[in-house]
Order: structure tokens, then sequence, then C-alpha cells
């Protein structure tokens, strides 16, 4: 895998559990000696990151739509130079908390956004860099805004939107799935820790293998 790397990426709504599950792998993998770079979006870079804090503050709740895009294309061309491209070049396996399909699916399938001029501003910020496998954590919208809402206390300003944005998204992860079959993968997320791990760690371990 040297000089190749791995790229891993989660998807899913709010409160899914994929920072439960990288965390798990993360573990995993380092205990078995692989290099892992962690690291999620919108943000993963101190530029990236202040894009984060403008795109997640509740205060902004004027902010246009094609505004939102073409942060998140920014924040992510940011992302994919400076840390992912790099990681993979040195034959890490990098693992992202949501990437470019969540653009397809919350500014696409939840704003409405136009689909082409989405996946055109996705091809320029990710600069050819594909995951080589994407966990789609699916779950009743409902479930997750509650496991959120226990953790935290809070909902940021995406969370406040209403439940049937919500339920957009998932039928836009839903939708994805089926498109690409081969690299994401559709993980039922309403069964417990361990036996989502499982789901997971059963993609993997074929692909550490290659
Ligand atoms: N399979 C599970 N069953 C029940 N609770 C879970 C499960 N996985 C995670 N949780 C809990 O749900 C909450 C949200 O999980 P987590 O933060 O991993 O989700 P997330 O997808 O990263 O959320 P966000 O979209 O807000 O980043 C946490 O309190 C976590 O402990
Ligand atoms: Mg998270």
């Amino acid at each position: 895998m040297a000089g190749r790397g791995l790229f891993i990426t989660f998807e899913g709504t709010d409160g899914t559990g994929k920072t439960t599950q990288i965390q798990r792998l993360s573990v995993d993998l380092r205990q078995a000696n692989y290099d892992v770079c962690l690291t999620r979006e919108p943000g993963g870079t101190p530029v990236s990151e202040q894009i984060r804090d403008m795109l997640l503050n509740p205060d902004h709740s004027e902010m246009a739509a094609t505004t939102e895009v073409l942060l998140y294309a920014a924040s992510r061309a940011q992302h994919v130079s400076e840390v992912i491209k790099p990681a993979l070049k040195a034959g890490k396996i990098v693992i992202s908390s949501r990437f470019a399909d969540a653009t397809v699916v919350y500014q696409g399938y939840g704003r409405g956004l136009d689909l082409e001029r989405i996946h055109h501003l996705n091809r320029i910020a990710t600069d050819g860099v594909t995951p080589d496998v994407t966990f789609v954590l699916d779950l009743p919208v409902e479930i997750g805004l509650q496991r959120v809402q226990k953790s935290r206390g809070g909902l940021d300003r995406l969370e406040r939107e209403k439940i049937e944005f919500h339920r957009r998204l998932r039928e836009g992860y839903q939708l994805l799935a089926k498109q690409e079959p081969q690299r994401l993968k559709l993980i039922d997320a309403q069964v417990n820790p361990e036996q989502v791990y499982a789901q997971i760690q059963a993609v993997i371990q074929p692909l550490l293998r290659q």
C-alpha cells in the first residue's frame, strides 16, 4: 500500500455515529501499525476550520445557498491540497468525516442546487481525489437528531433545519449509494456500535489485504 495510500470517507446525516466509528477504526488500524491520518469536513486545516466556523455559526441564517456551496468548495480545495493529497502520497490511510458526497447531498438534494454545478465544483475542489471507499451510515433522521441533542445539548445552524430537510438528506445519501454501489457502502446505523463496526470491518478487511 506504500506510496498509494487508502482514502476512506464517512458520510451520513447528523448523529448517525460517524465520529464513534471513525474513532474505533483508527485505534484498530494504528494498533495494526498502519499510518492513519484522521480528518474532517468542513475543516481539516487552519484555513478550512475558519471557513467551518463561518458555515456552522447559528448567527449566519441569512447565508445564501450559493455562498454556502462556494465556501464548502473553498474549504475542500484547501483540505485536499494541504492534507489529503500529501498523506495519500506518503502511503497513509486517510479517514475523513464527510467529503465531496456531503455537498452533493446537503446542497444538492437538501437545498435544491443544481447537481451538475455541484459536481463541477467538486471536480475543481477535489482535483481528482476520490475516496476508495465511502461508508454511508443510514438511520431514521429523528433517531440521529435525538442522539445529537442528548450528547451535546444544543444544535448548530444546519441541525436546526426542519426535519423534512434531513429526510431529503437521508434519501439523497441512499440514492448516491444506489448509483455508485462499488464505492459507497450503505451501513445500517440503527443497531449498536459494535454491530455497526462489524459491517465496516467486513468491507475494510478485504481492502487492506489488497
Ligand atoms: N450505534 C449507536 N447506537 C446508539 N448511540 C450511538 C451509536 N453510535 C453513536 N451513538 C451516540 O450518538 C451520538 C452521536 O454519535 P457521533 O458523534 O458518533 O455521530 P456523528 O455522526 O459523528 O454526529 P455529527 O453528525 O453530529 O458529527 C453520541 O452520543 C454517540 O455516543
Ligand atoms: Mg461527528
